[in-house]
């Protein structure tokens, strides 16, 4: 038996709860998660249980098989499958570390290695996503200004490509809470301070945005050209948000704030399109139904709802953490939202 089964089995003693199997034993992710999870070990998460049904219910079957991109599917059945025999690739190491199988209730083996069931969640869709900031003072102006200014060439370069164009804005979008993350942590280290759960926070929408990301690539594959525009895009984009964060972090959540505004407008023109039948409403890929809890016969609609639902919270997020710096305050004096979707 390796550490990390010992090690599950030590909270399983502390915490007294049991909500998988991992290599048949029954292990506790109470305790060892943070954010999000601390939620979901409180066995309750959006009116629903954690346990029981909705285990089951989160563990969902990959979709059925989608038309519009067969090969891409197959090369996803590798990747899953690999992730599943990974462990007998690496069945011991010298340092102690081995992925242990994770397993669904009814025995089937959990296919990802990128987030595992206890980051898993329900969005919360009934969030406003029609709540605007209204451009105040100069720095508000600038945000929204440059915001919009952005938007043009995109909406050119993409057209009615709303695929392409929602994978092109995930790119984009998953900067903005690593850097803040990273600028925080660093600054948590110089000052000697607490971050206030901030550093968690942004980390958190980051990663939220990267799995975005990685749900748009399984329904669009890049071209050459988009890849390419992708790495001019980060180079630029990385380096002048590190200089905006660092000079006014009012400034930075502001203009993120305004970008989820316009990042929930694209996913709503995505919506009208799929209602309109101009795209078609394909199975949701299987990391979607995994990542958002979502019933295995999903759809394309299904996850356009929550990945818009998700943009809104994070447009709340940016707005509040802006609104904080105008008062004259740090982000650590206020209560950072953990596990906000
Ligand atoms: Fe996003
Ligand atoms: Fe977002």
């Amino acid at each position: 038996m390796n550490s990390f089964v010992l090690r599950s089995a030590k909270q399983c003693v502390v915490n007294g709860r049991s909500y998988g199997t991992i290599s048949g034993v029954r292990t506790v992710y109470g305790s060892a998660v943070v954010g999000r999870s601390v939620e979901l070990s409180g066995q309750r998460n959006g009116g629903l249980a954690f346990g029981g049904l909705e285990w089951r219910r989160m563990m969902s079957y990959a979709p059925a098989s989608m038309e519009k991109a067969p090969l891409e599917k197959k090369e996803r059945e590798n990747s899953a499958a690999e992730d599943t025999k990974g462990e007998d690739v690496v069945a011991s190491s010298y340092w102690g570390i081995s992925r242990p199988t994770i397993t669904r209730e009814d025995g089937t083996v959990w296919p990802w290695n990128c987030f595992m069931p206890w980051e898993t969640y329900k969005a919360d869709v009934s969030i406003d996503v029609k709540k605007h900031h209204v451009p105040h003072n100069f720095v508000d102006k600038l945000a929204y200004r440059t915001v919009k200014f952005l938007r043009v060439p995109m909406d050119l370069f993409f057209e009615k490509r709303y695929g392409c164009h929602a994978m092109m804005l995930e790119t984009i979008a998953a900067v903005p809470g690593m850097v803040g993350g990273m600028l925080l942590h660093l600054k948590s280290l110089r000052k000697f301070q607490h971050s206030g759960g901030w550093i968690k926070a942004l980390l958190e929408e980051a990663e939220n945005e990267r799995m975005h990301l990685m749900t748009m690539v399984e329904l669009v594959q890049p071209k050459w050209y988009e890849r390419l525009l992708v790495l001019a895009a980060q180079g630029v984009y990385f380096n002048a948000f590190f200089l905006v964060y660092v000079t006014s972090p009012k400034l930075a959540h502001r203009f993120v704030g305004y970008l989820e505004e316009e990042a929930i407008i694209s996913y709503t023109e995505y919506l009208e399109a799929i209602k309109s039948g101009k795209v078609e409403n394909v199975p949701a890929p299987a990391i979607a139904i995994d990542y958002w809890r979502l019933p295995k016969d999903a759809t394309l609609k299904d996850v356009i709802t929550v990945i818009r639902a998700d943009e809104a919270h994070h447009r709340d997020v940016n707005h509040f953490a802006s609104d904080i710096q105008f008062q004259g305050k740090e982000l650590r004096e206020a209560p950072a939202p953990l596990g906000y979707h």
